[in-house]
């Protein structure tokens, strides 16, 4: 039977971090989904159309990873799609809290859920978007956080 696995996030952009992780998960996984949040509580830097082309830039040679979307519950979506596991990842203990929360409470709303965390390596364990963005807005630049693509979107972005 063929493993698969979701891996929902924001990616306001995608990071090496991130990139790392799905690499260790193909490990473990036939086949991944990284499936893209529409939250229209938030302002993203990158619309969703912007956030997925870039994923699917990334991953154009690796035909094992699906780029989707998604909306609402994440159980509600995983259910569409007959799929019951997803990678998170854990960085550090401060990532800890939020996520045994979220696992625990997607577990209660839909019995069959499951956590899959991950480790990224450790020169990623302290690298999240927010800081890619903080960097990119003040005119820095972090080239081995960030792949090229994103760079590029970036540099664009916060242009004057
Ligand atoms: O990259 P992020 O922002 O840390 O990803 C968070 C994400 C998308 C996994 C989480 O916010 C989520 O699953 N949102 C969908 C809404 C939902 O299902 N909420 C209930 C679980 S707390």
């Amino acid at each position: 039977m063929k493993r698969s696995a979701v891996y929902p996030g924001s990616f306001d952009p995608i990071t090496y971090g991130h990139i790392d992780l799905v690499k260790r998960a193909l490990k473990i996984f036939d086949d991944l989904t990284i499936a893209v949040l529409v939250n229209p509580k938030k302002k993203p830097l990158f619309s969703l159309e912007e956030r997925m082309e870039i994923i699917k830039e990334v991953f154009k040679d690796e035909e094992r990873v699906h780029v989707d979307a998604f909306e609402g519950l994440l159980i509600d979506y995983l259910k569409k799609k007959k799929m019951n596991i997803v990678i998170r990842g854990l960085r550090a203990v401060s990532d800890f809290e939020l996520e045994f929360q979220m696992a625990l409470i997607n577990r209660k709303l839909s019995p069959e859920f499951e956590t899959f965390f991950m480790v990224p390596g450790l020169n990623y364990t302290f690298l999240n978007s927010s800081v890619i963005k903080e960097i990119y807005s003040f005119g820095g630049r972090a080239p081995d956080l960030v792949p090229p693509i994103v760079e590029k979107y970036l540099i664009e972005r916060f242009k004057k």
